[in-house]
């Protein structure tokens, strides 16, 4: 597991702003979203975070997450509120972490960035997970529910891991 990142302190007045980006921004990203703001909520960090999504493509623009998406964080407590946007230059600039969902979304993004400082800021989800397998989390749209299960079990994952890592840095 690689847990290297732009760290900072992380005030109430400067939040810190992550990204979460997959293709379409329909599953997996929302998941993310969903599933990271509400870790923030449990532990009454809500002031300290920034949280969004975004996808690659514009295929989805406007559009809520998926329904087999949100059926399933909806089981696990999670109620997503995300509409479709595609991700823009300013966002490489804007957010402090960029978190890609597989390599694709990774490559897809290149032409987004434009310097080092925000190449830096470019992870993947799975980075953060202790079980990463091949490091990316499996695009479930053209699969069955167990696939969109296995997304929110790894997101989950992931993002407990991700907040941990970011806690320490956090100045109340
Ligand atoms: P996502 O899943 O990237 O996790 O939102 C997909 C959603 C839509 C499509 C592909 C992947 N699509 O081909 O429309």
């Amino acid at each position: 597991m690689s847990t290297d990142i732009p760290v900072r302190e992380i005030t109430k007045e400067n939040p810190y702003k992550i990204l979460f980006i997959c293709l379409g921004n329909i599953c997996r990203s929302p998941t993310a979203e969903g599933v990271f703001q509400h870790e923030v909520d449990e532990a009454g960090l809500s002031d300290y975070f920034e949280i969004d999504s975004a996808g690659t493509s514009a295929w989805h623009e406007g559009e809520p997450a998926n329904s087999k998406t949100r059926s399933i964080a909806e089981q696990h407590g999670v109620k997503l509120h995300s509409r479709a946007r595609q991700v823009k230059g300013s966002d490489t600039g804007y957010f402090d972490l960029l978190v890609a969902m597989d390599e694709s979304n990774m490559d897809n993004m290149q032409h987004l960035i434009h310097t080092g400082e925000n190449q830096k800021k470019m992870i993947k989800m799975r980075d953060f997970d202790p079980q990463p397998e091949d490091g990316n989390v499996p695009d479930p749209y053209y699969g069955g529910i167990s696939g969109f299960e296995n997304v929110f079990q790894i997101v989950k994952r992931s993002s407990l891991s991700l907040l941990d890592t970011l806690k320490p840095h956090i100045k109340s």
